[in-house]
């Protein structure tokens, strides 16, 4: 997900992160290894079509 003029993001931990970029993208999947940022893993893993 391509987030906008965000100065911050917080986590679903109550941690805050500081944005200092005009567009993040941010995990969906959960499973990048930058957590909350992406970081491209959803393009490899499997998804679930249930
Ligand atoms: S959405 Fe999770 S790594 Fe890209």
């Amino acid at each position: 997900m391509l987030v906008r003029g965000a100065t911050s993001i917080e986590d679903e931990e109550g941690t805050v992160h500081v944005v200092d970029r005009p567009v993040v993208a941010l995990c969906r999947c959960a499973k990048s290894s930058r957590l909350p940022w992406c970081d491209g893993t959803h393009k490899v893993i499997r998804r679930d079509r249930s």
